[in-house]
């Protein structure tokens, strides 16, 4: 990937806060049992901040992206917590009738979801759709609002875009498909753009074009980014903060370098290992053992636990709870405030009550040392197999 994607915002930390979320919870009955899809997630996102959450398939990331919007997985999901959209007003937005998050929809937060033809209806055309997007938020008819759809997607950068507004969705690309959606959500100028997973679908060439995009419109109108993707890769280039997302819960959460130069939790530092170019060239990628849990009568212990190699006697009776890095309380850690992450006191969180011993195994050159609790042959946290992450 280009290093011209970098987006690091740098300087977001004393803008206003746009996003909140609190305690987040969404379970869904099920059949199986309760899914606890998000539980406990908690940040706050600063205008102009891109917040990178990454995580495996089904570990919460789309129905937590949903829920930032008010919208439940399903009718008789349970949305507990709290997110709310500071600048706009203090409310609750799990609370708000569907009228009320209609107003905000477009105007404050947008959601590009995954999967773009399955977003969009196969039997109106592109005009169309965008056209109702653009007349949700703004008040144009005939000629402006044709105006306006244009723009729109020539801002997005829809070739010919001007004979591409009679066409239906499966004419275009999976790559112009994108580019539609996110016409489609900028139509009403949000202040946080929420985009889940907006190029896995899409080849390398065409990926690096709509991060590129993505970039140039948060520049362009100051927007805060929540980018969700498998791709560690992705967040390492896009985002000012990282939340790595596992069974429902945000294991770790810090700004972007400290994630990746002083990873604080397992399952973190596996994923980096497991990164393309983390490993010599003749070198298989490395692999974490085991499969994520079911998110039906999930433990309260770490749920990272059967598939960690640094788990030690203590660590089954461990409850989960969020550990702020660095501070000097019970042992060098704390539990972290309510604010999730922002600030000096919550900025590097964990929930591995473990992540002091991980820094002091890793040597001052970046090497790694002999743990002697790790259980794998290797000497190091993930057995040396290929298998990537996603
Ligand atoms: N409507 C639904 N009914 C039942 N389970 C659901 C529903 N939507 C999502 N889930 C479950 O919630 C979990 C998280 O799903 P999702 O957020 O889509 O994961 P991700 O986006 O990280 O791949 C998965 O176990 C998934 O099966
Ligand atoms: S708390 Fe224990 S089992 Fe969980 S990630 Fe940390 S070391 Fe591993
Ligand atoms: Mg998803």
């Amino acid at each position: 990937m280009s290093r011209t994607l970098t987006d690091r915002s740098s300087g977001a930390a004393g803008r206003d806060v746009v996003l909140r979320a609190d305690d987040l919870r969404v379970t869904i009955p099920t059949p199986g049992g309760q899914v606890r899809a998000a539980d406990g997630v908690s940040f706050v996102l600063r205008q102009g901040q891109t917040l990178g959450v990454v995580g495996e398939t089904g570990s919460g990331k789309s129905v937590t992206c949903r829920a930032l919007l008010g919208l439940r997985p399903s009718p008789r999901a349970v949305l507990s917590g709290s997110v709310t959209h500071p600048g706009l007003d203090d409310r609750n937005v799990l609370g708000l009738s569907p009228r009320q998050l209609r107003h905000r929809w477009g105007r404050h937060v947008a959601l590009v979801p995954q999967n773009p033809m399955s977003a969009l209806n196969p039997v109106r055309t592109i005009g169309d759709q965008v056209a109702e997007a653009v007349a949700a938020s703004r008040a144009l008819r005939g000629a402006a609002l044709h105006r306006a759809v244009l723009q729109l997607l020539e801002r997005v950068g829809i070739p010919a875009a001007a004979r591409r507004l009679d066409d239906h969705p499966h004419q275009f690309s999976g790559g112009m498909l994108q580019r539609t959606l996110i016409a489609i959500a900028l139509a009403g100028d949000p202040r946080v753009l929420v985009a889940d997973e907006p190029t896995t679908a899409l080849d390398v060439l065409v990926q690096d074009q709509i991060l590129s995009l993505l970039v140039d419109l948060k520049r362009d109108v100051g927007m805060a980014l929540v980018l969700v993707t498998h791709d560690l890769a992705v967040v390492a280039q896009m985002s000012d903060r990282i939340a790595v997302m596992y069974a429902g819960q945000f294991l770790e959460t810090a700004r972007t370098a400290q994630l990746l130069e002083d990873p604080r939790h397992p399952y973190t530092d596996a994923l980096l290992h497991a990164l393309p170019g983390a490993v010599a060239r003749d070198q298989p990628l490395a692999v974490i053992p085991g499969s994520p849990p079911q998110l039906v009568d999930l433990p309260s212990s770490c749920r990272f636990l059967p598939r960690c190699a640094r788990a030690d006697p203590g660590c089954p009776g461990w409850r989960t709870e969020l550990l702020t890095v660095g501070a000097v309380r019970d042992g060098g850690a704390a539990a972290a405030g309510r604010d999730g992450g922002e600030g000096t006191a919550g900025e590097h969180l964990t929930r591995c009550r473990r992540h002091d011993d991980l820094a002091r195994l890793r040597d001052p050159g970046g090497g790694r040392t002999q743990d002697p609790t790790d259980h794998t042959d290797s000497g190091r946290d993930i057995a040396p197999q290929t298998r990537s992450t996603r």
